[in-house]
């Protein structure tokens, strides 16, 4: 399930290869050739690298451990750039790695400005930074203001007394009746998106505290002005050191609303109360989430952040939201205005939570994000560390190859920036714990046994099919098992199979990267009423350049005829599905089931 339902648990309950055509791509390690023109290109296309930019989610827990703890670190990830190079991405987002006690693997955070000692040093993010721009590698933090670890000498501070000067820093209240003797009941029905009351009592000072994710996690008052000024000098204070952007984690619920009043109770079509996963009566969310003070705090956080003076990194330094809005005006409100510019990137998580292969429903997010977002562009994405691969949301047990291929397809060749999750690229699949007690993520142990929690999705990256699949050493005990699945599903095996999935990414790259129809120009919808294939149809910015995509959604080998919709006397093929015949006519384009072709116009 994708983390809005999950979001909703509270809000809405937790239910939730190819003949590569190497005329485009002569070789598997193609697509590193396109790589320079990211960082070395003229001033203008370096301000706007980002616009088609592919963009890489590193877990470094999970990732590539060096020193043989069990745990993934940074050097591991340094270790690791030749590859991320050759795979052809521009940027990695790195999950948090500052000090934290992992009571939500680092989105708990104890100092905002080191690095946590699991995962190394600062010197070790220093040289992960000067080795990654050798590597044409953007690094993009995460940073977590919404909330900070109860461990964080802030909250500690806040916690201590009633006047203590950071008391205000976070958000606290009286319990409904509480007495000297009773601490009352929370102060309003508000939900945790990891389960139960976002209210907890804290006995010093006899009042409740909000959390809005783990009760380790307290929310940050975001009325109180040093809240604000604190966040900017930690904006200021990576951003210095060389960081190319931020992906700004659970950013849409920053503020509360201001009346503390119940939520609204999300009512069932008999008029009963919805009861989520985890056992609560599910509220709507709209007094803790999307609220306007939102845009505010990130237009300000816009000009700190392009204020600081330019790093090692070229080019424009971006602003991610981790953005699950309710509708596409609420997206597009993200963006900013003109004179107010907000997030360049907000995520569209809409696409990524439609959850099944469907031709129609994801026409019409892709048409949402084409025509109702001005002249911004969209990061779409299928996959994170909080909701189950590809495998588990769309799969059917038989083609899960093929659908990534379609997925991936309408991830890469549609106009915009693309993200994607650390082993997308190989097929990793989600793997839940077989028992409760081997659980890590806390929410997993609530839910168990109808929610698993998100381990099944932060498995070790498998490079190899050695015991730990070359993620750590070989008599290592990684912090979560390595898939049995590795034995095939691996990065050496892949690499030698040209019709393995990590080369079907790297050709997709490639093809993104370098065809000018594909780069940069608009994209339209072909063939809408087809509720069994999905084509579109990207031109050049000159518009002299055109290519179509015809991705199939079905089992079966469907034809497409685009002949009345493109001009052009034939088709080249730049890609192609293994299974996949070359098409030559518009008017007849064959693709087998969950098959995927690409072809340039004539
Ligand atoms: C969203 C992050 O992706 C997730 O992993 C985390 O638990 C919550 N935000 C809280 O920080």
């Amino acid at each position: 399930m994708m983390m809005k339902k999950l979001t909703a648990a509270a809000a809405a309950g937790l239910s939730s290869a190819l003949a590569l055509v190497l005329a485009a791509s002569p070789g598997m390690g193609q697509s590193a050739q396109a790589k320079p023109t990211t960082m070395q290109a003229s001033a203008a296309s370096l301000e706007d690298w980002w616009k088609n930019a592919v963009i890489y989610e590193v877990y470094p827990r999970s990732f590539q451990d060096s020193n043989g703890d069990g745990i993934g670190d940074l050097n591991g990830i340094t270790q690791r750039l030749d590859y991320l190079e050759k795979l052809g991405v521009d940027a990695i987002w790195i999950t948090p790695c500052y000090p934290s006690p992992q009571a939500d693997f680092g989105y708990d955070i104890a100092d905002y400005v080191a690095i946590d000692a699991q995962y190394g040093t600062m010197a070790d993010f220093d040289r992960l930074v000067a080795e990654a721009s050798k590597h044409h590698i953007r690094i993009v933090m995460d940073m977590v203001m919404n909330h900070s670890s109860d461990e964080h000498k802030w909250f500690k501070a806040s916690r201590s007394s009633k006047t203590n000067p950071y008391r205000d820093w976070y958000v606290w209240k009286d319990g409904k009746g509480e007495t000297a003797t009773d601490k009352g009941a929370p102060p309003n029905n508000w939900l945790s998106v990891f389960g139960h009351s976002a209210w907890e009592w804290d006995e010093t000072t006899r009042q409740y505290y909000y959390h809005k994710f783990y009760v380790k996690q307290p929310d940050f008052n975001w009325n109180n002005p040093k809240v604000q000024k604190a966040f900017d000098d930690i904006v200021k204070f990576w951003t210095k050191k060389g960081v190319a952007g931020f992906r700004f984690d659970a950013i849409t619920t920053l503020f509360e609303d201001p009346s503390f009043s119940d939520e609204t109770v999300v009512k069932d079509k008999a008029g009963n109360p919805v009861i989520s996963e985890l056992g609560d009566v599910v509220t709507d969310g709209k007094l803790t989430d999307n609220l306007p003070g939102v845009d505010v705090e990130m237009a300000h956080m816009r000009t700190v952040f392009d204020a600081v003076p330019a790093n090692k990194f070229p080019g424009r330094r971006v602003m991610i939201g981790e953005t699950y809005v309710p509708s596409i005006a609420d997206l597009a409100r993200l963006y900013g205005t003109k004179d107010k510019p907000e997030f360049e990137l907000p995520m569209d998580m809409q696409l990524g939570i439609t959850n099944k292969m469907d031709a129609v429903a994801i026409r019409a997010k892709l048409t949402d994000v084409e025509t109702k977002i001005g002249s911004n562009l969209p990061l779409l994405v299928f996959e994170n560390h909080d909701n189950p691969r590809i495998d588990a949301r769309y799969g059917d047990g038989v083609h899960n190859a093929d659908i990534t291929r379609v997925l991936s397809t309408v991830l890469l060749a549609s106009h915009g920036a693309s993200m994607f999750y650390y082993g997308s690229e190989l097929g990793m699949a989600t793997t839940p714990p077989e028992r409760k007690e081997d659980v890590k993520d806390p929410v997993g142990l609530l839910g168990w046994p109808k929610y698993k929690g998100r381990d099944g999705e932060r498995t070790p990256m498998q490079w190899d099919e050695t015991a730990n699949a070359g993620f750590s050493t070989e008599t290592a005990k990684p912090w979560l098992p390595v898939p049995a699945n590795k034995a095939t599903v691996n990065v050496k095996a892949e690499e030698a199979d040209p019709n393995s999935l990590l080369n079907w990414y790297k050709a997709l790259i490639s093809l993104k990267k370098t065809h000018p129809a594909l780069a940069g120009g608009e994209m339209v919808m072909l063939d809408v009423s087809n509720t069994k294939t999905l084509s579109w149809l990207r031109s050049s910015v000159d518009g002299k350049q055109k290519v179509v995509v015809v991705t199939n959604f079905t089992a079966d080998p469907q034809t497409v005829n685009l002949a009345s919709e493109v001009t052009g006397s034939g088709l080249k093929t730049l890609l192609k599905s293994p299974s996949a015949k070359d098409a030559t006519s518009l008017g007849a384009i064959e693709v087998p089931g969950f098959g995927v072709f690409v072809g340039e116009v004539r």
